[in-house]
């Protein structure tokens, strides 16, 4: 049976922003210590900032990167991290049960996005765990006030004259999950979001703020969150945030395959909410989403972990949720790219955590290599090729049964129209075992030419690249996809992500 679709200039989604191919980088276990940073290590820069790893992040196309955490901010304190590298404390770091050294800090981080270039973009949140408003507002005098003040003279003095000129912020992380520090309800929260968000406007006007949203929609108080913080925040934020986890449950692989489903009705859910409030406070304005958490995460092998931690022992930049990604996991993912740009239109903010080591598409080993995921491979096409107009796909494909979602199309796809008018179709095929026939009616397109089609997927599902072998997994290129009148043909191997670019 064949998969279909039709794709027409006239039926559009939306416009991507280049926020969707964001990151994240958080203080935990070696994201940042021998990951992004390791003074010492033959390709390190005089900042200590690895060259290969900013190689490898630049290509693989990343943009807004979101900092310092995750669970760590709820105990970060920003003036730890600014400074001369040697005063700056030694902190306990309730939420890893590691030892901070804050020997990577503020302006180690925005050195960092100045090394990757004009497209990356910072994403700083605040710390409104186990702090509040006052801290905020000096975080962000420190950071963006051009000078003659306390401490934006401060800044200059520590020897970065230029304001860092963030923009996006995020007030706190996870405030709805009970494992946060200063973990709070939805009205608590509501309340001192509202409060940060209008003071960091007072400052500036400028900034744009995201408010917390669920943990995830499994969350006993997930959309009654969401609606009692909008209530508070609606008028001085401009995005709530969303986080989302997959990984196979009791080894039920089909449904992992078909996680998207759960991300797409997460997204729809929480646009749901977001105008629901609108339509209450008879607003105009339209609430975005910020998806600043995504990926596949082995979370059950890392909960394991945790109950193993010695309550002495704080260690520094330990080994923590390395997973290790291979071709099923990066087919998912793909997935889970292809259901963010299939709602570009209210998701313009999204972070894949994280970006080195910790459930990474990029992993480095201490004073040797560094080397790419079957992850990687995704996202850098998706970044490189999803840039422009996101045109309506409706699938009319064959199913299959799985336990968590029911009956499940086997394509799930998207198609992004560039600014010069090729288009790129990326497609995943879900089902194991059999090839799927694609056929794709492209009307008045205009498109003449199968530039190239290249896929990842393997005989060995459960193939990845290591240390030992890391170039075992790359997409390879997919012979026999036509373009003729206006009719595109092409084959899906088993259990694969597909870029298929026309012009
Ligand atoms: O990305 C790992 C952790 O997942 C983050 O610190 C937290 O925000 C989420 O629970």
């Amino acid at each position: 049976e064949t998969a279909r679709f039709t794709l027409d200039p006239a039926f559009t989604v939306g416009e991507v922003n280049p926020r969707l191919f964001g990151s994240f980088v958080e203080h935990l276990g070696r994201c940042v210590y021998t990951g992004i940073y390791e003074p010492g290590h033959p390709t390190a820069d005089d900042a200590g900032l690895r060259q290969d790893v900013l190689d490898l992040v630049r290509e693989l196309g990343v943009t807004t990167i979101r900092y310092p955490g995750g669970n760590f901010v709820s105990g970060y304190k920003w003036e730890d991290s600014v400074g001369p590298a040697e005063d700056r404390p030694r902190r306990l770091d309730l939420a890893w049960h590691s030892t901070e050294t804050n020997r990577f800090g503020l302006s180690e981080y925005i050195a960092f996005l100045k090394k990757l270039g004009p497209q990356a973009e910072p994403m700083m949140a605040v710390n409104l765990g186990t702090r509040g408003v006052a801290e905020a507002l000096e975080l962000q005098e420190y950071a963006n006030h051009r000078s003659g003040t306390a401490l934006s003279d401060l800044r200059a003095a520590h020897g970065d004259k230029d304001p860092y000129g963030i923009r996006l912020w995020c007030l706190g992380n996870e405030m709805d999950g009970p494992w946060q520090t200063g973990h709070k309800t939805a009205e608590e929260y509501g309340r001192i979001a509202a409060e940060t968000a209008r003071a960091m406007r007072q400052q500036d006007p400028g900034v744009e703020l995201v408010a917390c949203g669920s943990s995830g929609q499994s969350m006993e108080t997930f959309a009654e969150w969401e609606a009692t913080v909008l209530q508070e925040t609606y008028d001085v934020v401009d995005h709530i945030s969303l986080h989302a986890y997959y990984e196979p449950v009791d080894g039920d692989v089909d449904s992992f395959l078909a996680s998207a489903v759960d991300m797409e009705s997460f997204i729809e859910n929480v646009v749901a909410t977001c105008d629901h409030v609108g339509a209450r406070l008879k607003s105009k304005k339209r609430i975005n989403l910020s998806f600043d958490e995504w990926n596949v995460w082995y979370l059950s092998r890392w909960q394991e972990q945790a109950t193993t931690f010695e309550q002495d022992d704080w260690p520094e930049a330990p080994r923590l949720l390395e997973d290790s990604y291979d071709v099923t996991d990066a087919v998912v993912f793909g997935s889970l790219l292809i259901a963010l740009l299939r709602h570009a239109d209210r998701v313009t903010v999204a972070c894949l955590a994280q970006l080195v080591n910790v459930i990474a598409p990029i992993m480095t080993e201490p004073g040797g290599p560094a080397w790419r995921q079957t992850t990687y491979f995704p996202f850098a096409q998706a970044s490189r090729y999803g840039r422009g107009q996101v045109l309506d796909v409706r699938v009319d494909s064959p199913t299959y049964e799985t336990r968590k979602y029911g009956e499940t199309d086997l394509l799930h796809a998207t198609a992004v129209r560039a600014e010069d008018g090729s288009v790129t179709v990326f497609a995943v095929n879900r089902g194991r075992t059999e090839a799927l026939p694609l056929e794709v009616a492209l009307g008045s397109l205009g498109l003449t030419t199968v530039v190239e089609h290249t896929a990842l997927a393997d005989a060995a599902p459960d193939a990845r690249n290591t240390l030992a072998e890391p170039e075992r997994v790359v997409p390879h290129d997919v012979t026999g996809t036509t373009l003729q009148d206006g009719r595109l043909t092409a084959t899906l191997e088993p259990l694969s992500w597909n870029v298929i670019r026309l012009a």
